[in-house]
């Protein structure tokens, strides 16, 4: 296949054990298929090539209006310029600070670079749901005693050490040291933080403790870290993707269709410019609802942000799970799955974890243990090969139509970019883990436009890229 991108999957096999990798079973045949009633039920979740092509057009059109500065400021995906002119060219050096807010985890990173090289040390730290629903200034003091923490114990603390900041919402962006909020999405809603500058405000808490000296070069969308980190090593990358808890990407564009960029702000000499697409968002203006079924209202009305990044809330890992578990709670109550009994917690709305999805269907066909494990999780033994299957059937779906979404995504970016031979470089948890995500975009983007193309999974863009947008910043100054 042309796009087959063997060290990943080679890598993909490292996150799963050998007995875990799918195997096909020799007498696949025997064993049960999904039932028509289960087929039939799902069947407004499994998407047309048609109705893709349509997304694309009208993820386009949203685009172009993000682009333009007459329709910027009310369009929905809004195509923020990141003013990341300057991809890396392997030559930087030094020792730089990143810290990665927005993904699965809090991290705090110091990575030391040297040419093709390069040296990592990092630390998790937990961001309590309290904190993710505090106010801003309690977040932004959690992530200075954080840094200082770690800056301290690398007994650093009297270096002025860079720092890229990745902070993974949408940004308005004045230069690459001043980024003011937009809104918050994935859990998060701080209060005091819409319409401020971040980087002022990691200053300011960093300035309260006065016990570290940190210069913070650098404010970046996981994305453009994504992509940074993986142009490091392939000159042909040019679109950044995150399939995680969120989901987003960004491009390279030409510096002249920018045309909300602030002058004076970036070089005009310079021919491109990263955009942070912010797709998360689209479908607000309800150009998705032909495809926007009764899951994904409810997990939408259930949300802390109804009404608010529909793109995402049908891709992300955020919602996988709760999309899954809400199709399964529908066909027990129809009668069709279980008999009819609904194992307690798959009433309970976030018990179905969308690392679950990934599970089942690493499950080899015919075989159902990690199915069954779950299923006990959950509160229910015993269950059929049928069953089981059935449930695989709900996952599968669920997972393939996010494959789908997102490789549509990508057909209208690489459409856009009119150019063969593009490298998009890809990180977050779902890409990472679900056993068939790099293979169903591989075919579906092939599918679905005729430029040739490579997925590459991107190693620790949020860290890497942030440590590297600094660099290029700092060596720029
Ligand atoms: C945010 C994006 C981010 C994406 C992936 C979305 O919710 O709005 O800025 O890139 O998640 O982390």
């Amino acid at each position: 296949m042309k796009t087959k991108n063997r060290s990943l999957f080679s890598k993909l096999c490292k996150c799963y054990s050998k007995k875990d990798i799918p195997r096909r079973c020799e007498n696949e045949d025997l064993h049960p298929d999904p039932t028509i009633e289960i087929r039939d039920a799902c069947k407004d979740l499994v998407l047309s090539d048609d109705q893709l092509r349509l997304v694309m057009q009208k993820l386009t059109d949203e685009i172009n209006r993000g682009l333009s500065r007459a329709t910027h400021d009310d369009a929905i995906v809004k195509c923020f310029t990141t003013y990341v002119q300057d991809l890396p060219n392997g030559t930087e050096k030094g020792n730089f600070l990143a810290l990665d807010l927005g993904g699965t985890n809090f991290r705090v990173l110091l990575i030391t670079l040297d040419r093709q090289n390069f040296d990592m040390k990092s630390k998790i730290y937990a961001i309590p749901q309290s904190l993710m629903l505090g106010t801003g200034t309690q977040l932004f003091d959690h992530i200075a005693q954080c840094l200082a923490l770690f800056v301290k114990d690398l007994n650093m603390q009297n270096e002025v050490l860079p720092l890229g900041f990745t902070f993974s919402f949408p940004l308005t962006q004045y230069g690459l040291t001043e980024g003011h909020l937009v809104r918050w999405t994935k859990g998060f809603n701080c209060s005091g933080v819409i319409g401020e500058d971040v980087v002022a405000l990691l200053e300011e808490a960093i300035s309260r403790r006065n016990d570290v000296k940190i210069d913070v070069c650098a404010i970046l969308n996981d994305t453009t870290g994504t992509l940074m980190s993986c142009a490091w090593k392939n000159r042909n990358c040019r679109i950044g993707l995150i399939v995680g808890t969120g989901s987003n990407a960004c491009y390279v564009e030409k510096t002249k269709n920018a045309q909300c960029a602030i002058p004076g702000n970036y070089s005009e000499n310079k021919s491109h410019m990263l955009i942070n697409t912010e797709w998360g968002a689209f479908g607000e203006s309800g150009v998705l609802d032909f495809v926007i079924t009764e899951f994904d209202r409810a997990i939408d009305e259930n949300s802390i942000n109804p009404t608010k990044q529909l793109f995402e809330k049908m891709i992300s890992g955020m919602y996988m799970g709760e999309l899954a578990r809400l199709v399964l709670e529908k066909l027990v109550n129809a009668g069709l799955l279980f008999g009819g009994k609904c194992p307690s917690d798959l009433r309970n709305r976030g018990k179905f974890f969308t690392k679950y999805v990934s599970e089942i269907e690493n499950d080899p066909k015919g075989r159902y243990t990690n199915c069954r494990d779950i299923l006990a999780e959950l509160g229910l033994r015993n269950v059929s090969d049928q069953d089981c299957e059935n449930v695989r059937y709900v996952c599968s779906v669920v997972s393939r139509r996010a494959a789908h979404l997102v490789s549509a995504g990508i057909a209208a970016l690489l459409n856009k970019m009119g150019e063969d031979n593009v490298t998009v470089g890809i990180d977050g948890s779902v890409y990472r883990f679900h056993p068939y995500f790099h293979d169903l975009m591989t075919a579906k983007i092939s599918e679905l436009q005729t430029y040739k193309f490579d997925l590459m999974l991107s190693e620790d863009g949020s860290g890497r890229g942030a440590a590297l947008v600094a660099a290029v910043a700092s060596q720029r100054r």
